[in-house]
């Protein structure tokens, strides 16, 4: 099931390698996934901002770079750090065809493709849906005591990217959507891929491989229904959603099995990502009062100046995706360092993101460091970047945007326990306890 990506890795060997700890393997996995960010800030500590860890699925290690000139070289330098191979392992969740697997030189033109509903007019059209889908999903944030506000995001998320990918508004097949890519996108399943080889195949209905591969098939499946129902649909031109955008271009072209997982991997890039975003943005709110009272008053004033500034800063401090996944295209170095032909790289941004000489006092969630200048180009990239960004962005801030504006609105999130570590769940750094958050109706004491 691994793509020769992983096959090509070269074997583990220091003297070509950047440093590494002597840690064993299993004891490496096991520090990033409790502690993502502890992990990499004690690597960096020991070793300067680029060193290798030696971590599963790795045979070898993971080069990572964590700082704004090493982060710019693995985001930037396509020639030498190669984008699409790297992130084989989720190709059996996201399609083969899926833009985020796709290596050059046929990534651009396929970005090119795909770019367009992402931007623009389209976007600004989205808007007034996106606020429907808030206002209509906040009663069950708002009532009843302190919840965890990740699985609320998760379902708010997957309804917008359902409405916005593939205009789905009939409620009953919103739900069936909304089943089968829970079951499917569940943290737990994904994380299937993560396993050893062995334990990924297909061993029957209960084993992890077997479940996956049963649940991914129905999410095919009903993506394969709406695509032909689409084509049953005459006035196609008067219809904004991805799909109905797509499919026209992707006739004339790559096909309808490209572009069965190029929506597959849009669904699944874009509502785990927005959610955990979301939930980390309302947990800091909680925990940081001042903040959260001053950004009432400004969006009680009409302005959305400390609303952006709140939401960078939440994604620099909690980004919601660990790294930006490259492979070594030939024999180099970075920062000094060597890393051989076929190596896996990572740009490690929440490491980045907490570098003392980019950012004063980087634990510290101070949102008006965004209103001033802007920062050190490659300082801060939640998103990642160079070629390969996040086509998702104008869409995702949106969403964080309104939810933010609509929540304050009607309450105040206030603490509900301590302040949540991130842990590291597939590809996603989520709030350990779901994001526990209390609302207070404003108002009301
Ligand atoms: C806060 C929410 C999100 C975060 C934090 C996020 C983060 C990222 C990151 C880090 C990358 C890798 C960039 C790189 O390799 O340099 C990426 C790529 C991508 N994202 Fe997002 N994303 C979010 C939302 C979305 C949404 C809403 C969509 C679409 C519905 C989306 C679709 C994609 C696609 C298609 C790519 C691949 C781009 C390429 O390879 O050219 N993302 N995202």
């Amino acid at each position: 099931m691994l793509d020769n990506a992983f096959g090509q890795e070269p074997r583990w060997d220091p003297r070509v390698f950047p440093p590494a700890s002597r840690a064993p393997r299993a004891v490496q996995t096991a520090h990033m996934l409790r502690d993502p960010r502890g992990f990499g800030l004690s690597l960096r500590r020991r070793f300067g901002p680029v060193f290798s860890a030696r971590v599963h699925p790795y045979r070898a290690a993971l080069v990572c770079a964590t700082d704004a000139a090493t982060n710019r070289a693995v985001l930037t330098d396509h020639e030498r750090f190669v984008g699409g191979r790297a992130t084989a392992l989720l190709r059996p969740a996201l399609g083969e065809g899926s833009l985020i697997c796709t290596p050059p030189p046929r990534h651009l033109p396929h970005r090119r493709l795909l770019l367009p509903p992402f931007q623009g007019k389209q976007l600004a059209g989205w808007e007034d849906r996106v606020r429907e889908v808030v206002r209509a999903a906040l009663p069950g944030l708002l009532t009843g005591g302190d919840r965890p506000t990740r699985p609320w995001a998760q379902r708010l998320t997957l309804e917008v990217v359902l409405r916005v990918v593939f205009g789905l508004r009939d409620p009953a097949r919103v739900a069936v959507f909304r089943d089968a890519l829970t079951a499917f996108a569940g943290t737990g399943n994904v994380s299937t891929l993560f396993l050893p080889a062995p334990l990924r195949r297909d061993l029957g209905r209960l084993s992890p491989g077997g479940r996956f591969g049963r649940l991914r098939l129905h999410v095919r499946e009903l993506i394969r229904e709406e695509i032909a129902a689409r084509r049953e649909v005459a006035d196609r031109e008067s219809r904004d959603d991805v799909l109905s955008t797509l499919l026209d271009r992707y006739d004339a072209g790559p096909g309808d099995q490209r572009l069965l997982d190029e929506l597959t991997g849009l669904v699944l890039a874009g509502y785990e990502t927005t959610a955990t975003t979301i939930a980390w943005t309302l947990h800091l709110l909680a925990h940081h009062g001042h903040t959260r009272d001053d950004l009432v008053a400004d969006l009680d004033a009409g302005s959305d100046r400390l609303l952006k500034a709140v939401i960078k800063e939440s994604g620099r401090l909690r980004p919601a995706v660990y790294n930006a996944m490259r492979t070594a295209a030939e024999d180099t170095s970075l920062g000094g360092h060597p890393v051989p032909r076929h190596a896996f790289v990572a740009a490690l941004f929440p490491i980045t993101h907490l570098d003392p000489e980019l950012w004063p006092q980087p634990h510290a969630f101070r949102p008006e460091r965004h209103l001033g200048a802007d920062p050190l180009p490659y300082a801060l990239t939640p998103f990642g970047g160079g070629l390969r960004r996040c086509i998702g962005v104008p869409l995702a801030q949106l969403e964080a945007e309104i939810v933010v504006t609509e929540v304050l609105a009607r309450a105040l999130p206030e603490p509900a326990g301590p302040p949540e570590p991130a842990r590291l769940a597939a590809v996603t750094l989520v709030p350990a306890r779901g994001g526990r958050v209390r609302f207070r109706r404003r108002g009301t004491l």
